[in-house]
Protein backbone atom coordinates (compact mmCIF):
# COMPACT_ATOMS: atom_id res chain seq x y z
CA UNK A 1 0.00 0.00 0.00
CA UNK A 2 1.48 3.59 -0.88
CA UNK A 3 1.94 6.04 1.73
CA UNK A 4 0.46 8.97 2.01
CA UNK A 5 3.02 10.26 4.73
CA UNK A 6 5.75 13.38 2.97
CA UNK A 7 9.12 12.65 3.32
CA UNK A 8 10.63 14.63 6.30
CA UNK A 9 11.86 18.11 5.21
CA UNK A 10 15.61 18.84 5.86
CA UNK A 11 14.08 21.20 9.09
CA UNK A 12 12.37 18.67 10.22
CA UNK A 13 15.58 16.77 10.51
CA UNK A 14 17.69 19.31 11.54
CA UNK A 15 16.85 18.39 15.34
CA UNK A 16 18.98 15.34 15.38
CA UNK A 17 22.57 14.52 15.44
CA UNK A 18 24.33 16.95 13.26
CA UNK A 19 25.35 15.38 9.75
CA UNK A 20 28.73 13.92 9.11
CA UNK A 21 29.24 15.99 5.60
CA UNK A 22 32.73 16.87 4.24
CA UNK A 23 32.43 21.50 3.94
CA UNK A 24 29.81 21.81 6.32
CA UNK A 25 30.60 22.76 9.85
CA UNK A 26 33.88 21.50 11.67
CA UNK A 27 32.39 18.17 13.16
CA UNK A 28 33.62 16.20 10.21
CA UNK A 29 37.40 17.34 10.80
CA UNK A 30 37.20 17.01 14.42
CA UNK A 31 35.67 13.44 13.73
CA UNK A 32 39.29 12.86 10.89
CA UNK A 33 41.31 14.00 13.53
CA UNK A 34 39.76 11.94 16.26
CA UNK A 35 39.68 9.21 13.80
CA UNK A 36 43.70 9.95 12.31
CA UNK A 37 44.97 10.39 16.01
CA UNK A 38 43.90 6.48 16.98
CA UNK A 39 46.25 5.43 14.62
CA UNK A 40 49.09 7.93 14.42
CA UNK A 41 50.50 8.94 16.83
CA UNK A 42 48.84 7.04 19.81
CA UNK A 43 48.58 3.45 17.75
CA UNK A 44 52.36 3.76 16.99
CA UNK A 45 52.85 4.38 20.39
CA UNK A 46 51.04 1.27 21.88
CA UNK A 47 53.15 -0.72 19.52
CA UNK A 48 56.30 0.56 20.64
CA UNK A 49 55.12 0.15 24.24
CA UNK A 50 54.01 -2.85 24.26
CA UNK A 51 57.21 -4.07 22.34
CA UNK A 52 59.52 -2.12 24.84
CA UNK A 53 57.33 -3.92 27.65
CA UNK A 54 58.48 -7.15 25.79
CA UNK A 55 61.76 -6.47 25.99
CA UNK A 56 61.28 -7.71 29.94
CA UNK A 57 61.14 -11.55 29.45
CA UNK A 58 65.17 -10.60 28.60
CA UNK A 59 65.69 -9.97 32.33
CA UNK A 60 65.86 -6.99 33.95
CA UNK A 61 69.55 -5.73 32.77
CA UNK A 62 67.83 -5.42 29.00
CA UNK A 63 64.90 -4.21 30.52
CA UNK A 64 66.59 -1.38 31.57
CA UNK A 65 68.86 -0.64 28.54
CA UNK A 66 65.96 -0.25 26.70
CA UNK A 67 64.34 1.76 29.14
CA UNK A 68 67.56 4.19 29.22
CA UNK A 69 67.39 3.99 25.33
CA UNK A 70 63.86 5.62 25.40
CA UNK A 71 65.12 8.13 27.94
CA UNK A 72 68.23 8.90 25.73
CA UNK A 73 65.92 10.03 22.46
CA UNK A 74 66.82 14.08 22.30
CA UNK A 75 63.41 17.17 22.93
CA UNK A 76 62.12 13.47 24.97
CA UNK A 77 59.88 15.94 26.90
CA UNK A 78 58.47 17.60 23.57
CA UNK A 79 58.34 14.10 21.85
CA UNK A 80 55.97 13.43 24.66
CA UNK A 81 53.60 16.13 24.80
CA UNK A 82 53.00 16.86 21.24
CA UNK A 83 53.68 12.62 20.42
CA UNK A 84 51.58 11.56 22.88
CA UNK A 85 50.00 13.51 26.28
CA UNK A 86 47.97 16.07 23.64
CA UNK A 87 47.23 13.89 21.23
CA UNK A 88 45.94 10.93 24.01
CA UNK A 89 44.55 13.63 25.86
CA UNK A 90 42.05 15.02 22.19
CA UNK A 91 41.19 11.24 21.50
CA UNK A 92 40.16 10.95 25.41
CA UNK A 93 38.21 13.91 25.43
CA UNK A 94 36.69 13.72 22.32
CA UNK A 95 35.95 10.32 22.66
CA UNK A 96 33.65 10.49 25.67
CA UNK A 97 32.49 13.26 23.69
CA UNK A 98 31.06 10.97 20.63
CA UNK A 99 29.96 8.32 23.29
CA UNK A 100 27.95 10.85 25.41
CA UNK A 101 26.14 11.89 21.83
CA UNK A 102 25.48 8.59 20.53
CA UNK A 103 23.00 6.18 21.37
CA UNK A 104 23.73 2.50 22.65
CA UNK A 105 20.62 0.11 21.12
CA UNK A 106 22.58 -3.36 21.25
CA UNK A 107 19.54 -4.22 23.56
CA UNK A 108 17.26 -3.43 20.73
CA UNK A 109 19.31 -4.48 17.58
CA UNK A 110 21.80 -7.65 18.74
CA UNK A 111 23.83 -7.53 15.85
CA UNK A 112 27.90 -7.45 15.69
CA UNK A 113 28.11 -4.27 14.67
CA UNK A 114 26.41 -2.67 17.34
CA UNK A 115 28.38 -5.07 20.56
CA UNK A 116 31.29 -4.28 18.58
CA UNK A 117 30.28 -0.56 18.87
CA UNK A 118 29.69 -0.21 22.24
CA UNK A 119 32.88 -2.49 23.15
CA UNK A 120 34.61 0.28 21.13
CA UNK A 121 33.39 2.92 23.68
CA UNK A 122 34.03 0.71 27.13
CA UNK A 123 37.07 -0.16 25.85
CA UNK A 124 38.04 3.15 25.54
CA UNK A 125 36.57 3.90 28.63
CA UNK A 126 38.24 1.81 30.84
CA UNK A 127 41.94 2.74 29.09
CA UNK A 128 41.39 5.50 29.82
CA UNK A 129 41.19 4.98 33.89
CA UNK A 130 43.48 2.67 33.17
CA UNK A 131 46.35 4.57 31.75
CA UNK A 132 45.90 7.53 34.22
CA UNK A 133 46.79 5.26 37.19
CA UNK A 134 49.22 3.31 35.38
CA UNK A 135 50.60 6.74 33.75
CA UNK A 136 50.79 8.67 37.69
CA UNK A 137 52.20 5.69 39.43
CA UNK A 138 54.93 4.77 37.23
CA UNK A 139 55.87 7.94 35.44
CA UNK A 140 54.56 11.08 38.25
CA UNK A 141 55.45 9.36 41.98
CA UNK A 142 58.27 7.42 43.71
CA UNK A 143 61.35 6.82 41.81
CA UNK A 144 62.27 8.66 38.77
CA UNK A 145 62.54 6.37 35.74
CA UNK A 146 63.90 8.46 33.23
CA UNK A 147 66.33 10.00 35.92
CA UNK A 148 67.27 5.97 36.52
CA UNK A 149 66.10 3.48 34.31
CA UNK A 150 67.37 0.80 36.39
CA UNK A 151 64.53 1.03 38.94
CA UNK A 152 62.02 0.75 36.15
CA UNK A 153 61.98 -3.20 36.25
CA UNK A 154 62.04 -3.32 40.15
CA UNK A 155 59.04 -0.51 40.05
CA UNK A 156 56.85 -2.59 37.70
CA UNK A 157 57.43 -5.79 39.88
CA UNK A 158 56.31 -3.71 43.54
CA UNK A 159 52.98 -2.90 41.18
CA UNK A 160 51.99 -6.58 40.81
CA UNK A 161 52.27 -7.01 44.08
CA UNK A 162 48.82 -5.90 44.71
CA UNK A 163 46.12 -9.13 43.29
CA UNK A 164 44.05 -5.87 42.45
CA UNK A 165 46.61 -4.26 40.80
CA UNK A 166 47.79 -6.98 38.94
CA UNK A 167 44.14 -7.63 37.74
CA UNK A 168 43.68 -4.41 36.92
CA UNK A 169 47.17 -4.38 34.38
CA UNK A 170 45.27 -7.43 32.95
CA UNK A 171 41.82 -5.28 32.28
CA UNK A 172 43.96 -2.85 30.73
CA UNK A 173 46.14 -4.40 28.31
CA UNK A 174 42.91 -6.58 26.94
CA UNK A 175 40.99 -3.27 26.49
CA UNK A 176 43.70 -1.51 24.91
CA UNK A 177 44.30 -4.41 22.48
CA UNK A 178 40.90 -4.77 21.90
CA UNK A 179 40.28 -1.18 21.25
CA UNK A 180 43.09 -0.88 18.83
CA UNK A 181 42.54 -3.88 16.88
CA UNK A 182 38.95 -2.91 15.89
CA UNK A 183 39.90 0.35 15.82
CA UNK A 184 41.92 -0.61 12.77
CA UNK A 185 39.38 -1.98 11.13
CA UNK A 186 37.08 1.25 11.59
CA UNK A 187 40.14 3.27 10.24
CA UNK A 188 40.22 1.26 7.18
CA UNK A 189 36.74 1.47 6.82
CA UNK A 190 35.93 5.44 7.68
CA UNK A 191 38.99 6.14 5.28
CA UNK A 192 37.49 4.09 2.66
CA UNK A 193 41.17 2.26 2.85
CA UNK A 194 39.32 -1.19 2.65
CA UNK A 195 35.60 -1.38 0.99
CA UNK A 196 33.57 -4.07 -0.22
CA UNK A 197 31.76 -6.73 2.12
CA UNK A 198 34.36 -9.33 1.59
CA UNK A 199 37.29 -7.36 2.43
CA UNK A 200 36.22 -5.83 5.28
CA UNK A 201 35.50 -9.59 6.59
CA UNK A 202 38.80 -10.96 5.99
CA UNK A 203 40.45 -7.18 7.38
CA UNK A 204 37.88 -8.29 10.19
CA UNK A 205 40.08 -11.32 10.97
CA UNK A 206 43.28 -9.79 10.58
CA UNK A 207 42.59 -7.07 13.39
CA UNK A 208 41.45 -10.13 15.48
CA UNK A 209 44.98 -11.40 15.42
CA UNK A 210 46.22 -8.26 16.23
CA UNK A 211 44.32 -8.21 19.10
CA UNK A 212 45.21 -11.45 19.96
CA UNK A 213 48.76 -10.97 19.31
CA UNK A 214 48.89 -8.00 21.63
CA UNK A 215 47.31 -9.81 24.75
CA UNK A 216 49.73 -12.58 24.20
CA UNK A 217 52.72 -10.16 24.07
CA UNK A 218 50.94 -8.11 26.65
CA UNK A 219 50.62 -11.16 28.73
CA UNK A 220 54.30 -12.38 28.14
CA UNK A 221 55.34 -9.20 29.65
CA UNK A 222 53.63 -9.26 32.90
CA UNK A 223 54.54 -13.28 33.33
CA UNK A 224 58.24 -11.65 32.91
CA UNK A 225 57.99 -9.42 35.32
CA UNK A 226 55.97 -11.66 38.03
CA UNK A 227 58.93 -14.97 37.18
CA UNK A 228 62.08 -12.78 38.27
CA UNK A 229 63.58 -12.00 41.68
CA UNK A 230 62.07 -8.65 43.40
CA UNK A 231 64.55 -6.22 41.68
CA UNK A 232 65.70 -3.26 43.97
CA UNK A 233 63.53 -0.04 43.41
CA UNK A 234 66.35 2.32 45.26
CA UNK A 235 68.37 4.57 43.26
CA UNK A 236 71.90 3.21 41.68
CA UNK A 237 73.93 5.18 43.26
CA UNK A 238 72.30 4.14 46.97
CA UNK A 239 72.66 0.77 45.97
CA UNK A 240 75.51 0.49 45.42
CA UNK A 241 77.00 2.12 48.28
CA UNK A 242 74.39 -0.45 50.42
CA UNK A 243 76.63 -3.24 48.67
CA UNK A 244 79.69 -2.25 49.19
C1 LIG B 1 45.13 3.01 24.20
C2 LIG B 1 44.91 4.22 23.69
C3 LIG B 1 43.97 4.35 22.50
C4 LIG B 1 44.21 3.97 21.21
C5 LIG B 1 45.46 3.30 20.66
C6 LIG B 1 43.03 4.29 20.46
C7 LIG B 1 42.85 4.02 19.12
C8 LIG B 1 41.68 4.18 18.43
C9 LIG B 1 41.49 3.89 17.03
C10 LIG B 1 42.58 3.39 16.09
C11 LIG B 1 40.20 4.15 16.74
C12 LIG B 1 39.51 4.01 15.38
C13 LIG B 1 39.47 5.33 14.70
C14 LIG B 1 38.22 5.50 13.92
O1 LIG B 1 37.13 5.46 14.52
O2 LIG B 1 38.35 5.70 12.72
C15 LIG B 1 39.54 4.58 17.94
C16 LIG B 1 38.20 4.89 18.01
C17 LIG B 1 37.58 5.34 19.15
N1 LIG B 1 38.17 5.65 20.34
FE1 LIG B 1 40.12 5.30 20.79
N2 LIG B 1 42.09 4.87 21.29
C18 LIG B 1 42.63 4.93 22.55
C19 LIG B 1 42.03 5.46 23.67
C20 LIG B 1 40.71 5.91 23.74
C21 LIG B 1 40.11 6.47 24.89
C22 LIG B 1 40.80 6.69 26.24
C23 LIG B 1 38.83 6.77 24.58
C24 LIG B 1 37.81 7.38 25.51
C25 LIG B 1 36.60 6.94 25.62
C26 LIG B 1 38.59 6.39 23.20
C27 LIG B 1 37.41 6.47 22.50
C28 LIG B 1 37.20 6.08 21.21
C29 LIG B 1 35.91 6.06 20.53
C30 LIG B 1 34.58 6.47 21.12
C31 LIG B 1 36.15 5.57 19.23
C32 LIG B 1 35.11 5.30 18.16
C33 LIG B 1 34.89 6.51 17.31
C34 LIG B 1 33.75 6.31 16.33
O3 LIG B 1 33.03 5.31 16.42
O4 LIG B 1 33.59 7.18 15.49
N3 LIG B 1 39.78 5.88 22.71
N4 LIG B 1 40.46 4.61 18.96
Amino acid sequence: MASTASPATPAQLRGGVAPLRAGQGSTFLWRRLHSLTGIIPIGAFLIEHFFSNFVAIEGPAAYTKQVAFLAGFPFVFFLELFGIWIPITYHALYGFYIWYRGDMNVGDYPWMHNWLYTAQRWTGGIAFFYMAYHVWHLRFSGAHILADPSVAFGKVQNEFQNPFILAFYAIGIIAASWHFAYGLWLFTAKWGLISGDRAQRRFGYVCLAVGVAFVVVGGASMYAFLSTPLQSVAPEGVRSLVMR
